[in-house]
């Protein structure tokens, strides 16, 4: 199957310049102004496929965001190569534009000051979106994402949930192929967030709209997500499936006991504790290097067991820790020796 999304040796640096200061420093930075360079895309690769939902993830400052606007068409790259169904994003922006959606959850693309109502109308215009099709998706988004309480108000005083629900309903009106979603959960609470993943899986899976999603959230992309790519320092430092990263590096499990009674130091082979308050002590494990039930047999050989819990490392933990002590750095091929 060919791919909707490529991406090849793609590079986006930005150049921060330290002018001089004062009347004398202006005239020396006609002749000599000092710049840093950013790299916050750093030659990247990949691939997606019509209808694939992708999650992108990564910290502060990793690319994600310089990597969406250089597929959306808003940013131009240093080099590399980009072809988003058959365009190039930035050169054919204004014909682009009208075969993909984006939401960026830090801001709103509809107009601050109108009525959410007429601002979905001048994009009617600005898509050229036949009248059947646009009153259709209209009427099906107004009942999907309930905007029918807030279609009257000025965008700038809707909540942020509301005006989420609102950017996505008008990155969608004209039937997009892909959507490019940035963090449309941000700032969310529990009950908003879960409503627009539904929306995503819908969309997704009800039109095979292509998706690539950037989130904080790792439950978005757990919920969503059988594929993810991960950018750390401008670099794709995993791409594959999310159950697999979580196999490979989310293995460790917790074994929590309460003892009848108290013992000194009631050591397991193959785990560790972390923990020992009382009778109460918490051991952590390796899934691949024991199971749950040969440390619970192996416990009850030697002490008496009041109550006991098996429990999986959260997956925000595993990827916080990928992240905090870079482990996929050793799968990158060019970085074999990591720095830290
Ligand atoms: N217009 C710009 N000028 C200079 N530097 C920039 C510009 N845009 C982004 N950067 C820098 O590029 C790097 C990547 O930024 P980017 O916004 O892509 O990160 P991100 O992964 O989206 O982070 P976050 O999760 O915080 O949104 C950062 O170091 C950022 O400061
Ligand atoms: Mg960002």
């Amino acid at each position: 199957m060919s791919s909707i999304i490529h991406v090849q040796d793609l590079v986006k640096t930005f150049k921060i310049y330290h002018d001089h200061k004062g009347y004398l420093g202006a005239i020396r930075n006609l002749f000599d102004r000092k710049y840093d360079l950013v790299h916050a895309v750093d030659q990247i690769n990949f691939d997606i496929h019509p209808g694939e939902l992708v999650g992108y993830i990564g910290p502060n400052g990793a690319g994600k965001s310089t990597t969406i606007k250089m597929l959306t068409g808003l940013l131009v790259p240093t080099s590399g190569e980009v072809r988003v169904n058959g365009y190039i994003p930035w050169k054919e922006r204004k014909t682009y534009v009208k075969h993909i959606g984006a939401v960026f959850g830090q801001r709103t693309t509809l107009w601050w000051d109108l009525p959410l109502s007429d601002s979905l109308t001048l994009l009617q215009h600005i898509y050229e979106i036949p009248d059947p099709l646009y009153k259709k998706n209209l009427a099906m988004f107004r009942e999907i994402l309930e905007l029918d309480a807030f279609m009257n108000t000025p965008v700038r005083s809707l909540s942020l949930g509301q005006r989420m629900r609102a950017d996505l309903c008008a990155a969608m009106l004209h039937d997009p192929k892909l959507v490019f979603l940035d963090e449309p959960t941000i700032g969310l609470d529990v009950v908003a967030k879960e409503r627009i993943r539904e929306f995503i899986q819908f969309i997704n899976r009800e039109r095979g709209t292509t998706i690539l999603l950037t989130t904080h959230d790792i439950a978005d992309v757990a919920k969503l997500c059988e594929r993810v790519m991960i950018i750390d320092h401008g670099k794709i430092v995993f791409d594959g499936k999310l159950d697999h990263l979580l196999r490979t590096y989310g293995g460790r499990r917790f074994l929590s006991v309460q003892f009848a009674e108290i013992y000194p130091e009631p050591v397991l082979e193959n785990a560790d504790i972390i923990k020992m308050e009382g009778n109460n002590v918490v051991y952590s494990f390796m899934r691949d290097t024991v199971s749950a039930s040969h440390l619970i047999h192996k416990l009850s050989e030697s002490y008496r067991i009041a109550d006991l819990e098996v429990n999986d490392q959260p997956i925000e933990d595993t990827i916080r820790e990928i992240y905090e002590k870079q482990l996929l750095y050793n799968h990158n091929h060019d970085k074999k020796n990591p720095a830290s």
